[in-house]
């Protein structure tokens, strides 16, 4: 019988994790990994070079010659899935057949197609198969969360949501993402725009159903990348289920902003807003007076709670968050059933709204996003 957690647990029995990919994600999974408690295999990368590099850099045991390689690792239970987009669906597909468990980053595939496949084949080998939605750790996020639920808020009338970064905003500033073949048909909301979805109907406990976008691609040559086809920003106007409108903004070419992932959510009541910059606090507006709600684990609710690892005043930051999410999938694998564990489902569901983005901005016209 599946066992609810109270609080972040490390699994009973070690685990033995792979990690594909040598980059930046890689890092931190296995910074992830290790405070979980789990032992680090080792690392397969574009090449032997680059997994023997990923292997020194991040203390792995093991430097694969080869993805297949690390897969077929006998001793291996976990495989960390940390290369270029259009890569994971089928070290996703491989990892599940060889029977280990997969946590495989955003976006879990470029289609649908293939996620609705990986999230299937997942389910027929009874394996956990986890996406990285890493805001949902912020304990203020769980307390916004928390807050919405218990009816503080009151109805919903609307959400606010913008990821805004700068990282792209130079025509010389270059990389794998803005390339069709290795990023995937949509760049900036496959990229980040995932994380923005995921966050606002895991807050507001509501979903997309219709939306209306417009996208731009800003610079259609840069240093290395010429006839870029993938946008560097979105706008979107969405309907949820519970009849709630909302605007999305997604940029990665929005000057003076590094990771402004920010969701709002207004209700009849109440007003809460987290900003994954300031993830120590949530800001709740009210008619009469407004108010600052910090991070202080004896006055939030149980689930944002367990999250918080330190007291108040002792902030807690990304990596704190990637490491109770890859503890809440270890625990899953050891037969725990951690409250708000982002799934394949969950992947699919953001492919899912990444494709209706590219549909609606193609046609000028609104789109249905499937259920
Ligand atoms: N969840 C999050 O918060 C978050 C944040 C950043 C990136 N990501 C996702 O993580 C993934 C990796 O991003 P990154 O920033 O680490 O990229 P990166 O460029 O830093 O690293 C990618 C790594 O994959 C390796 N690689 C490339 N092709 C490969 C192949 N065919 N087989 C094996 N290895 C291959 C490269 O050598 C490199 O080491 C992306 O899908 C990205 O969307 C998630």
């Amino acid at each position: 019988m599946a066992v609810m957690t109270s609080h972040v647990i490390a699994p009973t029995a070690t685990l033995r994790a792979g990690f594909v990919g040598g980059g930046f994600m890689a890092a931190v999974h296995s910074r992830g990994a290790r405070a979980a408690g789990a032992g680090l295999a080792g690392a397969a990368s574009s090449s032997p070079r680059s997994a023997r590099s990923a292997a020194d850099r991040l203390g792995l045991d093991t430097a694969f010659d080869s993805v297949d390689a690390l897969i077929a690792d006998a001793d291996i239970d976990v495989i960390h899935i940390c290369t270029p987009n259009t890569t994971h669906a089928s070290i996703a597909r491989a990892a599940l057949e060889a029977g280990k468990h997969v946590i495989c980053e955003k976006p879990l595939a470029t289609t649908s197609a293939d996620a609705a496949a990986l999230v299937e084949l997942a389910a027929e080998r009874g394996l956990v198969a986890a996406v990285p939605f890493v805001y949902r750790f912020h304990p203020m996020a769980r307390e916004a969360r928390a807050r919405v639920a218990r009816g503080e808020s009151g109805r919903l009338l609307s959400v606010h949501g913008a990821y805004l970064q700068d990282w792209l905003s130079d025509r010389h500033d270059d990389d794998w993402r803005v390339d069709v073949a290795l990023g995937g048909p949509s760049r900036a909301f496959a990229d980040i725009g995932s994380h923005l979805v995921d966050l606002a109907e895991f807050v507001s406990g509501d979903r997309i159903v219709r939306l209306n976008a417009s996208t731009r691609t800003v610079y259609e040559k840069r240093s290395t990348n010429a006839d870029i086809a993938t946008e560097d920003l979105v706008a979107v106007v969405i309907e949820l289920a519970s009849g709630a409108v909302g605007t999305l903004l997604v940029s990665q070419v929005a000057p003076g902003h590094k990771n402004g992932l920010s969701v709002e959510l207004s209700g009849t009541d109440a007003s809460i807003r987290f900003e994954q910059e300031h993830p120590e606090q949530l800001w709740i507006g009210r008619t009469d007076a407004s108010s600052i709600v910090e991070r202080d684990p004896a006055r939030l609710a149980p689930d944002a709670a367990r999250l918080a690892i330190v007291p108040a005043g002792h902030p807690m930051g990304y990596q704190d968050a990637f490491n109770a999410f890859i503890a809440d999938a270890y625990a899953a694998i050891g037969g725990a059933s951690p409250e708000g564990l982002p799934n394949f489902d969950d992947g699919l569901r953001a492919v899912r709204v990444t494709e209706a983005v590219l549909a609606s901005a193609a046609s000028g016209t609104w789109q249905e996003v499937a259920a």
